[in-house]
């Protein structure tokens, strides 16, 4: 029998094969997707058109905050723009100070932008969180001064599905007790309540971003694939769309929830769900922590009805790593530590050096597109305009972007100031109390640019106006 050859040579047959190992290690296959430096695909498909720069202001300036990823910092290198950057937050008198002179300014979840800080920052026109979420931004005070907020809500979406699938089969065959168990210096060999899960049934609750990725996924692994959901989904592979709640839970053999935080979702697996649910069932919540009811879950637990749960959110978390997930942090943690095949893990679905990569690429482009072309697409407290590139060989053309109070007759005032040029398109929407109009205006020349500008910037309702050309 052939003897295994050892690492240190495999190395050596790499370089004789000429195939160097890459200089930073990746697990993941699609680190080359991700990895700007080779993304030809990507490159072909944007059509090139022609870079707008701003009219009124100079170089566009940034303060970046908590090491966002260095995806984002090639971006912004790549536009030109000026670059602030810190890897932590800063102190909130230091943040007023710093953010009085930029055009966007890039976060992550620990820098608070409320009203007070947001109220120096006169240039401010955007804002990038790069994370899910953005209620540390105040969003109302934001769009009323006209400044766009981005953020990634669902680049993690795989990475999440990925940790569900690892966990159904690590519920499936208790790995999680074993493992335990051999740390603690215990060989426990068994197969009794130990399954595949070939043929078993997934219930998904919510089949939005992660929950379809997971249900192709399962599938794979010969799994029947259920899923419910409030809106009418097409099914993906052979999954089958379910009706009701019930449903799903006296079908499945694992319950997996992946839907948003919302009245509806608040406690929607308690008491009488698990009742529903298939006796040796297991229970996989890493959505939020609101959407289970713990104490009636360990009650299940407790009386065998599940054989198993997985549990990555939590109704009260600790805000920082450390001995910190013990005590009264919420009804039920303590014996839900003690309970056995209950996986327990600190909301790190979504947390994987690919996903940190995506949320770079993906709030940066935003950022770029608004910044470069006037496009809101994504934006989460405005409205959401977008007008086609210029064609690079398009001369003597301005695009006009006009962030408004939405009262009526702007429209008729602005298309006054405009209507003295050849307006080729032109896009509006509103968004509560805000509108944005996106307009690009052709043979214009310098003088007619000034002009537009300073008209626009002295009507009544305008909250920020921006040319590019
Ligand atoms: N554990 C983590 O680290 C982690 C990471 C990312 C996302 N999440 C959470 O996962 C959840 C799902 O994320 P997503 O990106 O798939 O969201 P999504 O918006 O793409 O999908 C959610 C789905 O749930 C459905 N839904 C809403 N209310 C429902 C209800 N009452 N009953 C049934 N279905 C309902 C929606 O129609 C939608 O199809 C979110 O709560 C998100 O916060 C957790």
């Amino acid at each position: 029998m052939s003897q295994p050859v050892p690492i240190s040579q495999l190395s050596n047959s790499f370089k004789q094969a000429s195939l160097s190992p890459k200089k930073e290690v990746s697990a993941s296959p699609t680190s080359s997707y991700l990895d700007t430096a080779v993304r030809p695909r990507a490159l072909t498909l944007n059509r090139a058109t022609k870079a707008l720069k701003p009219f009124s202001t100079g170089d566009i300036k940034l303060l970046v905050l908590e090491n966002i990823n260095q995806t984002a910092l090639k971006t912004f290198t790549k536009k030109g723009y000026q670059v602030e950057f810190y890897k932590t937050s800063l102190p909130e008198d230091e943040l007023i100070e710093k953010i009085k002179d930029v055009q966007v300014i890039g976060i992550r979840s620990k820098t608070k932008l409320t009203a007070n800080v947001l109220k120096h920052a006169k240039n401010l026109i955007a804002i990038g969180c790069f994370c899910i979420g953005t209620n540390q931004v105040d969003l109302e005070y934001a769009a009323e001064h006209g400044i766009a907020v981005f953020n990634s809500p669902f680049c993690n979406s795989r990475s999440v599905a990925e940790m569900t699938l690892a966990e159904i089969i690590t519920l499936s065959r208790q790995m999680g007790d074993r493992s335990m168990e051999m740390h603690q210096g215990t060989w426990n060999k068994k197969s009794a309540k130990c399954w595949e899960v070939r043929g078993k049934t997934l219930g998904i609750v919510g089949y939005g971003h992660i929950g379809s990725q997971l249900s192709v996924l399962a599938e794979s692994l010969g799994m029947h694939v259920l899923y419910y959901d409030i809106l009418s989904l097409m099914a993906l592979g052979t999954s089958e769309q379910i009706p009701t709640l019930n449903e799903l839970l006296n079908s499945s053999d694992f319950v997996t929830l992946h839907v948003p935080e919302t009245p509806e979702t608040k406690k929607m697996i308690s008491t009488p769900q698990l009742a529903e649910m298939k006796d040796g069932a297991y229970l996989l919540n890493n959505c939020r922590g609101s959407v289970v009811d713990i104490p009636a879950l360990v009650e299940a637990l407790k009386l065998g009805k599940l054989a198993g749960a997985a549990l990555d959110v939590y109704p009260a978390e600790p805000r920082k790593n450390g001995p910190l997930f013990e005590g009264d942090l919420f009804v039920g943690l303590e014996e839900l530590k003690s309970l056995n095949n209950v996986i327990l893990t600190p909301h790190i679905g979504g947390s994987t050096e690919e996903a940190q990569s995506a949320i770079g690429v993906e709030v940066s482009n935003a950022l770029s597109n608004y910044i470069n072309e006037g496009t809101s697409t994504g934006a989460v407290n405005f409205p959401e305009v977008s007008l086609r590139g210029l064609d690079w060989d398009q001369k003597n053309v301005v695009r006009v972007l006009y962030i408004h109070q939405n009262v009526p007759g702007v429209l008729k005032t602005v298309n006054q100031i405009l209507s003295d040029h050849n307006i080729d398109k032109q896009f509006s929407d509103s968004r509560g109390g805000v509108a944005y109009l996106m307009a690009d205006i052709s043979s214009v020349n310098l003088d007619d640019i000034k002009s537009i500008y300073e008209k626009l910037e002295n009507t009544p309702y305008r909250i920020i106006t921006r040319l590019l050309y």
